[in-house]
């Protein structure tokens, strides 16, 4: 039988990166061939029309393929500047830099660029660790933080880590909205920080209780452990404001770091 170009391609990513997704997609029906994506609409090849209710997990939060976005992308590319590791300054990366701090407010005045949310969360591991010169490491059950080798110490449940370990040393996890539970291993005074989603995303969206986040913050800075605000889903306003809850603030592609 010839092979249809789609049909190759599909055959060269069963091939060559994941038979087992494809699998799960066809079993699921939705291993669908796009012709484009615009805005909260999926065109198939087939004809239909799909409204995007998925969003990527809060990916697209500007809807796919953002005429602005795209815009933007191609003239930078036109310009065929420089793109180069460490050897001039970005002078972009200046201007995102300044107009996100003006976004989350709060006083935030750094900037640090990362390429996924695993990698926010693995720098802010290093960062909150240099700073207290503390190894432990806090986070909440049911907790999604990431899938490399420092967020999986941070994210619950054997469904994720099992295979993986061993993790890093050193790490607790306490019931999302236990402000007792949270005390108790604070006063330990061996954690870095405290790592939380301001509402729990893969966990089943748990909302916490009204002051929760706040007193978890005042117990935070009470016993020396800094609060990472993990806003890779609620950040952005996918919740309202630009970040729900800033402290640290780690976002899908940045991270903001400040003393206390
Ligand atoms: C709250 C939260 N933190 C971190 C991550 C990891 O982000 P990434 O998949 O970009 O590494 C996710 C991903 O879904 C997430 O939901």
């Amino acid at each position: 039988m010839k092979r249809t170009p789609e049909r190759a391609r599909t055959d060269a990513y069963v091939d060559h990166v994941n038979p087992q997704w494809v699998k799960l997609l066809s079993l699921l029906e939705m291993n669908v061939s796009y012709e484009c994506c615009l805005g909260t609409e999926l065109y198939a090849t087939d004809g239909r029309r799909i409204l995007d209710f998925l969003s990527g997990y809060c990916v697209h939060n500007a809807g796919h393929n953002h005429p602005t976005i795209v815009s933007a992308l191609k003239d930078e590319l036109d310009k065929t500047g420089p793109v180069m590791l460490q050897s001039n300054v970005p002078e972009l990366a200046g201007e995102l830099a300044e107009r996100l701090c003006d976004l989350a407010g709060s006083g935030m005045s750094k900037v640090f660029f990362a390429s996924s949310g695993s990698e926010g969360i693995e720098t802010a591991i290093k960062f909150t660790r240099a700073y207290t010169g503390r190894i432990g490491l806090l986070a909440c059950e049911r907790a999604f933080h990431g899938l490399t080798c420092g967020a999986l110490s941070l994210t619950d449940g054997e469904y994720w880590r099992k295979g993986f370990g061993p993790l890093l040393p050193d790490t607790a996890m306490v019931p999302f909205g236990d402000l007792k539970a949270l005390e108790i291993e604070l006063a330990s005074r061996r954690h870095a920080a405290f790592f939380v989603e301001p509402i729990q995303a893969e966990g089943g969206i748990q909302v916490p209780g009204e002051n929760y986040l706040q007193e978890a913050q005042e117990l935070c800075r009470s016993y020396g452990t800094l609060m990472v605000a993990d806003e890779v889903q609620t950040g952005m306003f996918r919740t309202g404001p630009f970040f729900l809850r800033i402290i640290l603030a780690f976002s899908l592609t940045l991270s903001y770091w400040r003393r206390p």
